[in-house]
């Protein structure tokens, strides 16, 4: 089978990996040469993932079978609905139905339209009017820029936001931006992610994850799209309750509802619920409408069943929950990123690794953002490598991640305490504190 996968970032080469199990041919669209997917491909076509007109002629002339589309921006930019029409079935929603990423506003709207649990208290302003009274009634408070901003467009009080007036101002830069802003609760707990395999009518769950988005140590400095992410041998997390999980698929399969009745279309993709653990239960803090980034590393390697099968029962109509068995492993993911990832990154710095010794000692390496020339790999804007242990419990798996990201050389940066027994201790404690 013919397969086109849109992206070139360590989610892509991990899906890339996952396809590959089957006889597949596989195609790749992707800005940089990224060498850990370039190794299996047919064939690559080197352009920006939102030209979506000349992917589409693309595809076409390759004879594409399926596709499937790693990021955001091409999914706002209407790819999947330009591949249905010339007859390629994709993985990932129409521009319509990806509205569940791309506009915060439409996602709260459809929860409170459906009486879907786990809702916030949520206002959105297209102007100023009335937003300082809302931020004082809220008290705590949560400001969402209404359009795609590589995970970066979330500001919390008490965090980002120091003031009722840092608050406004925050506000007022997203209405200029995109039109809109979305002001809700701020929601007290830990945050974990739950992507879900979705025909449109039936979801089924993969093992949580938990992502971290801030750029250092001790969860401090700016937002990135995410420096790492841990996952149990239990598919739970530790500081979950019996029933959380349960709590966050039944909101994803009423969302998965919703959103059928809504635009009057199935979505068949991947619903990525980032939800949070709170003292009155599980609340949706946000959905993405594709495998996160990292959290794709978490669960891809995990998969015993076929990849393939799944996207294919996803496009068919048929997913059965039978159908995507994984195994009962913890996995530690770190990010490598370049000096200055999160404010400005020093791009162009060659990266060395020796990834025979990372394969060796038990763990996996997925290429990011990374540029290959000439046989070398050199820094982008973005996140560079990602590491993967893979162990019978988190600590072991975070040991032998760290052994192996001890190989890689070159100006970059790592957060160290992902997955550390004191971090999850930390958080075990927190959760208890707060559900007591
Ligand atoms: N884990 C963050 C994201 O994929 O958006």
């Amino acid at each position: 089978m013919k397969i086109l996968v849109v992206g070139g970032g360590a989610r892509e080469h991990a899906i890339i990996e996952a396809l590959s199990r089957d006889e597949v041919t596989l195609y790749v669209v992707m800005k940089n040469r990224n060498p850990g997917i370039a190794r299996f491909c047919e064939d690559i076509l080197y352009m920006a993932e939102t030209e979506i007109e000349k992917i589409t002629d693309w595809a076409m002339e390759k004879g594409i079978e399926m596709a499937i589309i790693g990021p955001e921006g091409p999914l706002e930019a209407g790819l999947v609905d330009e591949l249905q029409e010339v007859g390629i079935p994709c993985i990932g929603p129409t521009k319509e139905l990806a509205r569940l990423e791309t506009s915060k506003s439409f996602t709260r709207g459809l929860f409170e339209m459906f009486d879907i649990p786990g809702n916030a208290k949520y206002a959105v302003f297209h102007n100023m009017d009335g937003m300082r009274e809302w931020l004082e009634r809220l008290d705590e408070y949560v400001v969402k820029d209404d359009g795609l901003c590589g995970g970066k467009g979330v500001k919390l009080s008490g965090e980002h936001l120091e003031t009722i007036e840092d608050g406004l101002k925050y506000a007022e830069e997203c209405i200029i931006k995109h039109g809109s802003v979305v002001i809700e609760e701020k929601f007290v707990g830990e945050e974990f992610s739950l992507q879900a395999l979705s025909d449109g009518f039936t979801v089924i769950g993969s093992p949580l994850a938990q992502d971290h988005k801030r750029a250092y140590e001790g969860d401090t400095g700016p937002n990135t799209g995410g420096m790492g992410s841990y996952s149990d041998h239990d598919h739970s997390l530790p500081f979950l309750r019996p029933g959380d999980y349960e709590e966050a698929l039944a909101i994803t399969q009423k969302t998965c509802d919703a959103l059928r009745e809504e635009c009057g279309v199935p979505y068949k993709g991947v619903m990525y619920g980032g939800f949070i653990a709170t003292r009155d239960g599980v609340k949706c803090v946000e959905f993405n409408a594709r495998f996160g980034d990292p959290e794709a590393m978490n669960v891809l390697p995990l998969l015993e069943s076929s990849f393939l099968d799944i996207c294919k029962a996803m496009i068919e109509g048929n997913l059965k929950p039978e159908m995507a068995r994984y195994k009962n492993k913890a996995t530690v993911c770190k990010y490598i990123v370049p000096k200055g990832y999160g404010v400005k990154s020093l791009v162009g710095a060659e990266i060395t690794m020796d990834e025979d010794d990372i394969t060796k000692m038990g763990a996996k390496l997925y290429y990011a953002s990374v540029n290959e020339e000439n046989g070398k790999v050199f820094t982008t804007s973005s996140r560079s490598l990602a590491v993967i242990g893979i162990a019978d419990d988190i600590f072991e798996a975070e040991r032998i991640c760290e052994k192996a990201v001890s190989s890689i050389r070159g100006e970059v940066f790592m957060r160290h305490d992902i997955g550390t027994p004191e971090a999850l201790q930390k958080r075990i404690k927190r959760m208890s504190e707060i559900r007591g």
